[in-house]
């Protein structure tokens, strides 16, 4: 039987395109191969949001393909569409063809992608998609382009899909768009899914990722401060603490607009889950044209103020096709590190602050993996956690341990 390997690459939207293409591929006779080596068939499911992960897969590609003449390497995912990426790559990419049209390519029937039930890599925690696309065309941001306009699910299909792995003994469902806040399906929008999603049976948590801050809703606020199974977690990408560099970015909320949403999640929290701890996280870019050093100290004010439990910290990489391409990017890459140092400086504080609030309390924690007498997993809240046990048999469980010891970057606990 011929052999596959996916090599995935970017957000975890790729990755759960990654897990249904693996189920679609075994449902075409192909079995899986551990390596890209012993393949037949190589999917690279690429990312172009920095040109990192750009290079990363250029340089796997030309690799396999110098040591491998007959396997036959697909290009899927977000540059699969783009001219220059087919151009570039034409001698030694087999295929190209956006996820999709991934289907159209083995068999004449035409299917929805998302409708393809997927080969999930993980027994206890699922992605599940509940819509692709952007229609918010960010100014430095190329997933418009990359995955076309915003389509939402069906919420019906999301449900089955839910209870499914719920039946099957999933313990964390975590619902993936790049703009979760946009979705709708006849009347119901996002909070109205959640709730739905809440009602499911058995004992499981909800989160979800990305929200925008121009769409967060006091809807969706109440919504998840009130639903027991939706996790203490809001990840609330700012990008930027500067109103001028906010609207250059075609982001359309000031820095105001964010602080006061920061804070009515908080107050939500504190009133309808008084017992709950909570934490938010954000995505941070440094560096974005013209940016000036003032400017920059806007996004630090923020992140002191914001007391972000996490941020993702990215220097701005010019992409083809967006607005920003244009501009000069004029901010030097030491700047760029430097100021990305800064914020790590203060994350580091917040974080240690906020983890500080953890000891001392028992809270329940879904263990992830073991390694020797080492238990991983983690909070509601989505913080690591170590607990040192000799107990057998925990990992995909939720349980409950007692937080001993407060790191900057994780929990340590014991039963
Ligand atoms: N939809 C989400 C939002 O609006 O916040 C973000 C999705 S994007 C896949 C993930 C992150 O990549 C963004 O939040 C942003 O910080 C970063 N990013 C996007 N384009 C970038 C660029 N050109 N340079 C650097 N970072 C970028
Ligand atoms: Fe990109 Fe903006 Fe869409 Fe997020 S909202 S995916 S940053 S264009
Ligand atoms: Fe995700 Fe990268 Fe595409 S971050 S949406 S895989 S450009």
């Amino acid at each position: 039987m011929p052999k596959y390997h996916i090599k995935t690459f970017g957000c975890a939207m790729n990755v759960s395109d990654s897990e249904r293409i693996a189920s679609f591929l075994e449902k075409q006779g192909f079995i899986l191969a551990k390596k890209t080596e012993l393949a037949d068939l190589v999917v690279f499911n690429t990312c172009g949001i920095r040109q990192t992960a750009e290079n990363r897969a250029y340089g796997m590609i030309h690799d396999l393909r110098k040591k491998h003449k007959d396997t036959k390497i697909i290009l899927t995912g977000c540059l699969a569409n783009r001219k220059d990426v087919q151009i570039r790559m034409k001698k030694v990419v087999d295929l190209f063809t956006e996820i999709k049209d991934f289907p159209k390519n083995f068999s004449k029937k035409q299917m929805n992608y998302l409708c393809i039930k997927p080969k999930h890599t993980n027994k206890f925690q699922a992605y599940v998609p509940i819509m692709t696309g952007c229609n918010k065309f960010c100014s430095y941001c190329v997933v418009p382009y990359a995955r076309g306009r915003e389509i939402s699910r069906p919420a019906k299909e999301i449900e089955k899909e839910v209870q499914a792995l719920i039946k099957k003994g999933y313990k964390h469902i975590i619902l993936l768009g790049q703009n979760v806040n946009s979705y709708k399906d006849d009347g119901i929008n996002f909070s109205k899914l959640l709730k739905k999603i809440n009602t499911i049976p058995g004992n499981f948590w909800i989160s979800f990722v990305s929200s925008h801050p121009k769409d967060f809703s006091n809807e969706l606020i109440e919504t998840i401060a009130k639903c027991k199974k939706v996790c203490e977690w809001v990840h609330l990408p700012i990008q930027s603490g500067n109103d001028k560099i906010l609207e250059r970015m075609n982001r359309r909320y000031t820095q105001k607009h964010y602080l006061g949403l920061i804070k009515k999640i908080r107050l939500a929290f504190k009133k309808y889950k008084p017992d709950s701890l909570y934490s938010i996280s954000s995505d941070i870019i440094v560096g974005f044209p013209g940016e000036t050093k003032k400017q920059f100290m806007d996004s630090a004010e923020v992140a002191q103020k914001a007391k972000f439990d996490m941020v993702f910290f990215g220097q701005f990489s010019p992409r083809p096709e967006t607005v920003a391409w244009k501009i000069k990017d004029n901010v030097s890459k030491k700047e760029k590190v430097r100021r990305e140092k800064i914020l790590n400086e203060i994350l580091k504080k917040t974080a240690t602050e906020n983890n500080k609030k953890y000891v001392g309390r028992k809270i329940d924690i879904l263990i992830e993996k073991q390694i020797n007498n080492i238990y991983f997993g983690k909070t509601r809240t989505m913080k690591n956690v170590k607990i040192k046990s000799k107990i057998k048999n925990l990992v995909g469980k939720i349980v409950k341990a007692k937080i001993t010891k407060a790191n900057i970057w994780n929990l340590e606990a014991s039963f």
